[in-house]
C-alpha cells in the first residue's frame, strides 16, 4: 500500500552524500535497485538520478514495522528513508561514488509499490530495444540514458549561457508556417479554418532567421524543433533539435570564430577535452579527393590516391573503360593487410556493392614481394610497380582499387575506407577531431527531378567569382557554405546569405523556378529584400548529433528522451494512429484506403 509523504522532506539525492555527512541525519527517496535479505540485517540500493546509496536496516534502528515494510521491499518500489549516514560496515565499493558510507534506517516509507518491471533497469542492457522504448519510461530510469539526457540538458544550459554573452537574441519562430519546396519531404498539418489548405512544421527555422536579421535583430539564435520526413537512420530522426543561429554584418571568419570558441568552450567545460583553434579546414573538392566524403573522419589516414593516370592505358578494361567513359580509378591502402584472407575481402566487394560498386580490384603485397591480385594479370610488371609505388604500397600491404565515375568511386572508397577502420578499431570515440569543410558545389544535379537543385538551400551565396556561371555552369559554382564536421559525423553546416534580389532571382532561375512560382513560395523573403537587407550568414548544430558525439554514443536515440523508430512510429504511444471520423469532417478530410486495409484511417 502506498504511504504519503506528508511531513517528510527530502534532504538531498541519494549519491550526493559521502564521508563528509557521517553523523548527520538524512532523508532521501527513490527507487528500489535491490533488497538482499540476510536474516536480522536487510541491504538496499535505493536508486534516483544522482546514483546509488546502500541503505541498512537492522531491527532495533528500526521499528518492527517498519522492518517488516523493509523485507517486503522488491526492486522499482519508491520509498521514502531517514536514516544516519554511517561509514560502510562492509568493504567498501570502488565502483559506487558512495562506496564508503551508507546509512541506517530509523524510518521507512513505501510511497508506491511496483510491478515487475518488463526488463531490469540497470546500465549496459542487454534488453531488445523494441521492448525498451514501448516502455521508454522505464528505460529512462537506466543510469546510462540518465547520464546522457543529463548531458543533454548542461550542453544546451551552456551554450545558452555562451551565445547570450556573445549578443545573441533567444526568438522564437513558428512551428505552424509555410510548405516551401526544397530540402526534405515536408510534415503537413491540415486547417480546419482553411479546409484543403496546410500548415507545414519546420524543416529548420532558415527563412524566419533571415527575416530577423531583416529586422534588424543582428545576432539570433534558437534551440529549436525540426521536422523532415526523410528515411531513418542512426543520426536521423523525424523530429531533432538544431542549435540554429544568425548573424548580421559577418562574414565566414566571424562565423567560424565564435562557433570555434563555442565548441571549445563545450568540450572543455563537459568532457575536459581540449579543442585547439582554429579547427583545420578543407574544401569540399580536397575532402572528395583524400577522404571520398565531405564529412571526412580524420582521425586516421588510408586515403584515397587517384591512380587514374597510371593505368589509363593499362590491359585491364574494368579500368580503362571507367577512364575512357569520364570517370576514374582510385584506391586506398589498408596498411599491413595483406595476408587478409580472401573470405574478408570478398566480404569487403560486397560491402562496395551496396554503394555503387561494380567491383573492387585488389591487389596484396606479399611477404615474398609477389602479389595475389584480381587483376594483376592484365597488367604489365612495369604497370604494377608504377601502381604500387603511387599507392606507397609495401611488403604486406593490401590495395583496393574502385573504378567508375567519381561520384561512384568516392562513396565506395569513401565508405571502405570507415568500413577498414572498424574492423580494424582504429575509431577512438574519445579522440575529438574537428574539420570544416568549405567551398561546397552550390548545386548537385537530381536525376529524379531531372534539374539542379541546392545542395545546401536556394539562400546560399556563390562564391563571387563564380556568380557570372550561375546560368551558364551551374555545375562549376561554388557556394560560400560551411560544414562543420567532428569525427565523420556532419555536425552543422551554414553559409553566408544572399542578401541581393538580383542573386537571390538568378539563384531560383538556376534552380528551374518561374519568376510567378519563386513568389508564390518565397515572396514574403523577397519582399523583404527590398526594404535594406543587411549581410548576413549563420549556422546550426544538430543538437542530437552534438551530444550522441559527446556521450560516446552510437545512435541519436540514445540522446533523445522519447526517440522514434526506423518507421517513424513511436512504440511507446504508439504515434501515428487513426483519428475519429469527427475530426476528420470538420478538417473537411477523406481517407483513401491503402490497397488490402479494412478499416481505419491508417494506411501503413
Ligand atoms: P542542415 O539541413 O544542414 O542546415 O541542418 C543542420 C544540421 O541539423 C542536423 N540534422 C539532423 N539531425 C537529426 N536528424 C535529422 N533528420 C537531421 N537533419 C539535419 C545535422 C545538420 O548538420 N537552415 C540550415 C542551416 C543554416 O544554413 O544555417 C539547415 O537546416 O547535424
Ligand atoms: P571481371 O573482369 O568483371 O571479372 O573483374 C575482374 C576484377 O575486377 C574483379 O576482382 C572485380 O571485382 C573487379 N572489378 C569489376 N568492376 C570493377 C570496378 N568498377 N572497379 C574496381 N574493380 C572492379
Amino acid at each position: 500500500m502506498a504511504e504519503s509523504m506528508k511531513g517528510l522532506k527530502r534532504s538531498c539525492r541519494c549519491a550526493e552524500l559521502g564521508s563528509e555527512q557521517i553523523g548527520q541525519e538524512v532523508t532521501v527517496m527513490g527507487w528500489v535497485q535491490k533488497q538482499r535479505n540476510k536474516g536480522g540485517i536487510i541491504f538496499v540500493d535505493l536508486r534516483d538520478r544522482s546514483g546509488i546509496l546502500q541503505i541498512i536496516f537492522e531491527q532495533g534502528d528500526i521499528d518492527e514495522a517498519g522492518f517488516e515494510k523493509a523485507e517486503k521491499l522488491r526492486s522499482e518500489f519508491v520509498v521514502a528513508v531517514t536514516g544516519e549516514v554511517v561509514k560502510r560496515s562492509g568493504a567498501v565499493n570502488e565502483k559506487l561514488k558512495t562506496g564508503d558510507i551508507e546509512v541506517r534506517a530509523k524510518q521507512l516509507r513505501v510511497l508506491s509499490e511496483s510491478e515487475t518491471p518488463p526488463f531490469p533497469i540497470e546500465e549496459d542492457s542487454k534488453t531488445k530495444e523494441e521492448l525498451r522504448l514501448k516502455h521508454r519510461y522505464l528505460d529512462l530510469r537506466r543510469p546510462d540514458l540518465q547520464r546522457n539526457l543529463i548531458m543533454r540538458s548542461q550542453i544546451a544550459t551552456l551554450i545558452r549561457q555562451f551565445l547570450a554573452e556573445e549578443g545573441f537574441l533567444e526568438i522564437e519562430t513558428p512551428m505552424l508556417t509555410k510548405s516551401t519546396p526544397e530540402g526534405a519531404r515536408d510534415y503537413l498539418v491540415p486547417s480546419r479554418v482553411h479546409p484543403g489548405s496546410f500548415y507545414a512544421l519546420p524543416q529548420s527555422p532558415q527563412l524566419f532567421k533571415q527575416l530577423l536579421m531583416c529586422s534588424g535583430y543582428d545576432r539570433y539564435f534558437q534551440i529549436a524543433r525540426c521536422f523532415r520526413d526523410e528515411d531513418l537512420r542512426a543520426d536521423r530522426q523525424p523530429e531533432f533539435t538544431q542549435v540554429d543561429m544568425e548573424l548580421s554584418f559577418v562574414d565566414e571568419e566571424d562565423v567560424m570564430d565564435v562557433n570555434e570558441r563555442l565548441l571549445q568552450k563545450l568540450f572543455k567545460e563537459i568532457l575536459d577535452v581540449d579543442v585547439p583553434l582554429p579547427i583545420p579546414r578543407m574544401t569540399w573538392q580536397e575532402a572528395m579527393d583524400r577522404f571520398g566524403s565531405d564529412k571526412p573522419d580524420i582521425r586516421f589516414g588510408m586515403e584515397l590516391k587517384d591512380v587514374s593516370d597510371i593505368v589509363k592505358n593499362c590491359g585491364f578494361g574494368v579500368f580503362t573503360g571507367a577512364i575512357g567513359q569520364g570517370g576514374s580509378v582510385r584506391g586506398i591502402n589498408a596498411k599491413g593487410q595483406g595476408a587478409m584472407p580472401r573470405k574478408k575481402i570478398d566480404a569487403l566487394v560486397n560491402y562496395a556493392k551496396e554503394f555503387g560498386a561494380k567491383g573492387l580490384a585488389y591487389l596484396s603485397i606479399q611477404e615474398d614481394g609477389t602479389y595475389k591480385s584480381s587483376f594483376a594479370k592484365f597488367m604489365t610488371e612495369e604497370e604494377l610497380t608504377a601502381l604500387t609505388e603511387a599507392m606507397e604500397g609495401q611488403k604486406g600491404d593490401l590495395l583496393l582499387f574502385a573504378a567508375d565515375q567519381n561520384k561512384v568511386v568516392w562513396d565506395v572508397l569513401g565508405n571502405l575506407r570507415l568500413e577498414l577502420a572498424r574492423n580494424l578499431g582504429l575509431l577512438d570515440k574519445s579522440d575529438y577531431r574537428f574539420l570544416w569543410v568549405t567551398e561546397f558545389p552550390e548545386f548537385e544535379y537530381s536525376e529524379e527531378q531531372g534539374r539542379y537543385i541546392a545542395m545546401h538551400h536556394p539562400f546560399t551565396m556563390p562564391m563571387e567569382e563564380d556568380i557570372p556561371l550561375l546560368r551558364s555552369h551551374p555545375e562549376k559554382v561554388r557556394a560560400r557554405a560551411y560544414d562543420i564536421v567532428l569525427n565523420g559525423t556532419e555536425l552543422g553546416g551554414g553559409s553566408i546569405r544572399i542578401h541581393q534580389n538580383d542573386v537571390q532571382e538568378t539563384m531560383f532561375e538556376a534552380l528551374g523556378f518561374t519568376k510567378e512560382k519563386a513568389e508564390e513560395q518565397f515572396g514574403f523573403l523577397l519582399d523583404a529584400f527590398r526594404y535594406g537587407v543587411p549581410p548576413h550568414a549563420g549556422l546550426a548544430y544538430g543538437l542530437d548529433r552534438l551530444v550522441m558525439l559527446m556521450a560516446k554514443q552510437d545512435s541519436i536515440r540514445d540522446v533523445i528522451a522519447f526517440p522514434k523508430v526506423k518507421d517513424a512510429s513511436c512504440l511507446m504511444t504508439d504515434a501515428p494512429n487513426c483519428v475519429e471520423q469527427k475530426q476528420l469532417d470538420e478538417l473537411c478530410l477523406s481517407v483513401r484506403k491503402a490497397a488490402g486495409e479494412e478499416d481505419g484511417n491508417r494506411s501503413e
